[in-house]
């Protein structure tokens, strides 16, 4: 059996997936993952918080088997990295009570196959008794999904809280320990999974606030034993505060909207305004939306491809559409060689952001002087808006 001990009768028994390099496709895993999951030995009960990937199923089940009875299998969310061994250990814990949120348990059938009969549910604030431990479940709906919930050990004071407050790395080390390179995991985990969520999370964080916990245990990454730190972490991340920073993500193919950006980074510089730049051509994007967590602006940058912008531009502006950064102010730039329709088809995949757009500047082939003129007229312009803010 392989279990780390958080306090008597509660330890973390789930994977370390040190190679994931990739999440859903599409997210970046620099530092892998963990799937955590939770055993709680109770002086009558016990219970199991979430499960792991399926792909570790085997391996999550070796660090059960000297477990000899489960009562409750505890899912505070659905999403398979989560919920997708619950099959192999109901196998083995045939007894085992599955226990969700209501919104969970449609989830859970239709994703695993699940038996309802086997699967309870619990309303908000209801308690589950272990004994000496009891647990009380609080709805926490949209992070990230909406039947996502956090579990509260009350005696041991530990919050349960699943991919809220988490971080995608892998490692040897329970707990945080005020390490900053899990703060900036946690960070680029907001920025990819929960930032869209912003006005939920508000109100979730004033729900968990109230309850009483000196340990935050997510389902992946280090522990938190110094919880005010993550907290206080994404009541600023979620609050309406922005940077005198402008994020300047571009592409270009041979060297014109390069020139352009350059250009407009040293007079922003100028100008007092800090300036982060990412060639989308091979940049990591969870960089990217990081820096999209607290900048006031975005210029993006795309030569014309036919008439539209570079794919790779359009791509990330999707994504940036999808992952909904607060910033105030946007701006494209970029060159063209005989048509170009860059800036209104750039704008129209970006309907979710509530930005001012302050302009464009586009070229014909390399940026001439009146071009750069231009340019530092928008660096001018970013940097009395940002200085209204
Ligand atoms: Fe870690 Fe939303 O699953």
């Amino acid at each position: 059996m392989y279990a780390r001990k958080i306090k008597d009768g509660i330890h973390e028994v789930g994977i370390q997936d040190w190679g994931r390099r990739l999440f859903d496709s599409l997210i970046p895993l620099p530092d892998g993952t963990s799937y955590n999951s939770y055993l709680l030995r109770g002086s009558e009960k016990t219970a199991l918080i979430d499960t792991v990937d399926p792909d570790f199923a085997k391996e999550y089940l070796e660090n059960l088997d000297e477990l000899d009875k489960l009562d409750y299998l505890i899912t505070l969310h659905s999403e398979q990295d989560h919920s997708g061994s619950i099959p192999q250990v109901l196998e083995k814990f045939p007894s085992a009570v599955v226990i969700c949120s209501e919104k969970a348990k449609d989830l859970l059938v239709e994703h695993l196959r699940l038996d309802p009969a086997q699967i309870r549910t619990v309303a908000e604030g209801e308690t589950i008794s272990l004994g000496d431990k009891t647990l009380q479940f609080y709805y926490t709906p949209w992070v990230h999904w909406p039947e996502t919930m956090v579990a509260h050990a009350i005696e041991d004071r530990i919050l349960f809280s699943c991919d809220f407050l988490g971080s995608h790395s892998a490692g040897s080390e329970l707990f945080d320990n005020g390490d900053p390179a899990v703060m900036e995991a946690a960070k680029r985990y907001f920025a990819e999974i929960m930032m869209p969520f912003r006005p939920a999370i508000r109100g979730n964080l004033a729900k968990i606030t109230k309850l009483d916990f000196d340990i935050v245990a997510p389902s992946h990454g280090p522990l938190w034993n110094h919880p005010e730190d993550i907290i206080s972490a994404y009541e600023d991340w979620v609050s309406p505060r922005v940077e005198n920073k402008v994020v300047i993500p571009y592409v270009s193919m041979h060297g014109s909207t390069a020139k352009m950006v350059d250009h407009l980074a040293k007079e922003l510089i100028k100008n007092g305004v800090k300036v982060e730049i990412f060639d989308l051509a091979v940049t990591d994007i969870g960089k990217l939306a990081m820096a999209l967590v607290d900048a006031a602006t975005i210029v993006i940058g795309s030569p014309t491809v036919h008439v539209g912008p570079h794919p790779i531009v359009a791509n990330a502006a999707i994504l940036a559409n999808a992952i909904k950064p607060k910033a105030r102010f946007a701006a494209v730039i970029g060159s063209y060689g005989w048509a170009n329709q860059v800036v209104d088809r750039i704008l129209a995949l970006l309907p979710n952001l509530k930005v001012e757009v302050l302009g464009s500047v586009i070229c014909k082939g390399v940026a001439k002087e009146h071009d750069l003129q231009e340019l530092a007229k928008l660096a001018s312009l970013i940097a009395d808006r940002h200085k209204q803010l």
